[in-house]
């Protein structure tokens, strides 16, 4: 979504916030837009489009000329795509300059309030009435008035502003949308995230909520709402920028999908010692034992985890496990109290959808445990326990390494609980850990099914419909490979859980109807057989998905491909990887931008 740079020091800032932003461009937005102090006035300039039109009208960042400057790419909630609306929101004078990432939930209000006191709006964002209101608060004194605002203002914010009066100083402040600030010898930066700065430093603030930030090129003052000042630890990033750069691959996610043996393996080794499970959770048998139920949350890939995660807890723990997404968890009245453990699941730690549900399920007094790949992100640090998933930086809109790791989590934690509870012999565990250690070589060997899924993708890339079918773990890995062909390749697919087909999807189905089917889950085999006989009889195409050990089936399907056993509960992890080249093949031969598919950001910040 939405991404925030912001420079001040002793260099000119449009190139350094042009380059800001298009390391922000992975979050997935539609227009960018920069403001510069040029020793007389804001000079905005900002376009519609790609990152590249802003290129063009600033002349590659020689103009608007000045060494303090806000930068911003959009991704549209209130007011289509435009030049006027895109960020920095000015002022009516223009001498106040405001991006913003977020959602301003009574900016109607605010407008109606402006309005009448003889504001004129220009633009249909609910950002511009941030402007106007700081202009009509200021008082001289630039933290007084952002408090000002900050009580007149309701929903979720991160928002970096300039003004004229004060052209030494940004001022950056956030609520439930994330902010940090990046510290330099002689000139600091504000930003939505670590990627936008890490050309420039490692060593970050994080905002937290309702905290203002006074940024000069000399200092930078954190205080709360109440001008108290507070003192913040300094956070040294340790990835590089090489993490967050293509490394010679064509796309991001080609890149991520392979990394996913390293990142498996990152998530996993540290966490066996001596052929035990060892996680940094403090929760001992007794607590684990209070609980009666688990409720696990997410969004989009996140929850298709959860979906798997299910299918395993119930079966090894026996506690009844509820998935659900965390857009209807929040507003669904759930049965949750301080029996329950709430699994969150987001790679980015800052979901506004994940982490509402996480407060609610706190408000009602379960125990959180997230698993989190954003260090530092507002998930991770209100929760109880977290266990990070450690797959470095991921820049493709589409999760892939992210998913892969947060699946390894949801087995070490599987694992931890049956051991800690007694519901897992020792024969059981030690298969389960060899498993588990074997996991990232077997990611290796499906990584060689990149060639076998590209003629795949040759055949079918012009489909219209795609289905994916699969009974249990398969139909959780079926939802995750449908998402990834509709996400990236902009193909209509449905997943079904293939026992349901004959209640509907089947109607669908017709010569030449593209079906992936998953057959991984060993008891479940022949049920899968039967449900892809009934789509074969209907004219289907099938393309199956099996383990190499076993029944050959290549007379009844139209494709196989198969990848190797490695234990009942883990297969996802491998089935994964080919539906994950499926997609990414399908989308580079219909011409699709993979790592930017249209509408859809990585991070998700507001409802
Ligand atoms: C967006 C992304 C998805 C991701 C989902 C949840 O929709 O495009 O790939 O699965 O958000 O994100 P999270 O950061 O919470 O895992």
């Amino acid at each position: 979504m939405c991404g925030i740079i912001g420079y001040v020091g002793a260099q000119q800032a449009s190139p350094i916030l042009l380059n800001g932003l298009s390391k922000l461009e992975y979050r997935g937005y539609d227009s960018a837009g920069i403001a510069v102090y040029d020793g007389q006035a804001l000079n905005v300039k900002k376009a519609k489009g790609r990152l590249k039109n802003l290129i063009d009208i600033t002349k590659n960042g020689s103009e608007p000329t000045g060494t303090i400057g806000i930068g911003h790419t959009r991704w549209s909630t209130h007011g289509r795509p435009s030049d006027i609306n895109s960020h920095p929101q000015t002022s009516g004078t223009g001498n106040v300059a405001v991006v913003h990432n977020g959602i301003i939930e009574n900016y109607m209000e605010l407008k109606e309030f402006l309005i009448s006191t003889g504001v004129k709006f220009i633009s249909e964002t609910d950002t511009e009435v941030v402007a106007h209101l700081f202009e009509y608060y200021y008082d001289g004194d630039l933290l007084s008035t952002m408090q000002k605002v900050m009580e007149r203002v309701d929903g979720s914010y991160a928002l970096g502003i300039l003004c004229k009066y004060h052209p030494d100083t940004i001022i950056a402040v956030r609520k439930e949308s994330p902010l940090i600030i990046g510290l330099g010898n002689g000139e600091n930066f504000i930003a939505s995230d670590v990627a936008g700065i890490l050309n420039y430093t490692r060593d970050i603030y994080y905002i937290d909520d309702k905290e203002i930030a006074i940024v000069k090129s000399g200092s930078v003052e954190i205080f709360d709402m109440y001008s108290r000042k507070i003192e913040k630890e300094i956070f040294h990033v340790d990835w590089d920028i090489e993490a967050a750069e293509k490394g010679g691959y064509e796309h991001f996610m080609f890149k991520e999908i392979m990394e996913q043996p390293k990142a498996v393996l990152n998530a996993i080794s540290p966490r066996i010692k001596d052929g035990r499970i060892s996680l940094d959770i403090s929760l001992s048998p007794d607590e684990l034992r209070g609980f009666d139920k688990l409720y696990i949350v997410g969004c989009g890939s996140a929850y298709h985890v959860g979906m798997v995660a299910k299918y395993i807890y119930e079966d090894m723990l026996r506690i009844p496990t509820v998935v659900q997404l965390a857009s209807e968890f929040r507003y669904s009245n759930p049965i949750i109290d301080k029996r329950t453990l709430v699994i969150v699941i987001s790679q980015s730690g800052e979901t506004a959808d994940s982490l509402a549900a996480l407060r609610e399920a706190k408000r009602l007094g379960a125990t959180i445990v997230s698993i989190v790949n954003v260090v530092g992100s507002s998930i991770a640090k209100e929760s109880d326990h977290v266990l990070y998933t450690w797959a470095g930086p991921e820049i493709a809109v589409a999760t892939t390494k992210a998913y892969s790791t947060q699946l390894a989590c949801i087995y070490m934690f599987a694992l931890f609980m049956a051991d800690s509870l007694g519901k897992i012999s020792e024969e059981e565990y030690i298969a389960f850990i060899h498993a588990l250690l074997k996991l990232p070589e077997d990611l290796k060997t499906v990584l060689e099914l990149k060639e076998v899924t590209q003629k795949l993708a040759s055949y079918y890339f012009n489909a219209k419909h795609i289905f994916f079918i699969g009974r249990n773990i398969d139909y959780a890995i079926s939802l995750e490979g449908s998402l990834k062909l509709k996400e990236i390749s902009y193909t209509a697919s449905e997943a079904y859980a293939a026992g349901e087909l004959k209640h509907g999807t089947i109607s669908l189905i017709e010569e030449g109807s593209p079906v992936v089917a998953l057959m991984t889950t060993e008891k479940l085999f022949d049920k899968m057989l039967s449900n892809i006989k009934e789509v074969k009889a209907r004219g289907a195409s099938v393309i199956a998905v099996t383990l190499d050990n076993a029944r050959d089936i290549s007379d009844e399907v139209d494709h196989v491909i198969k990848i190797p056993y490695i234990h009942p509960m883990m297969e996802a992890s491998l089935a994964i990887v080919p539906l994950q080249f499926f997609s990414y093949y399908v989308a580079s031969m219909r011409g699709c931008d993979i790592d930017k598919p249209r509408n859809l950001a990585k991070s998700v910040t507001v409802e």
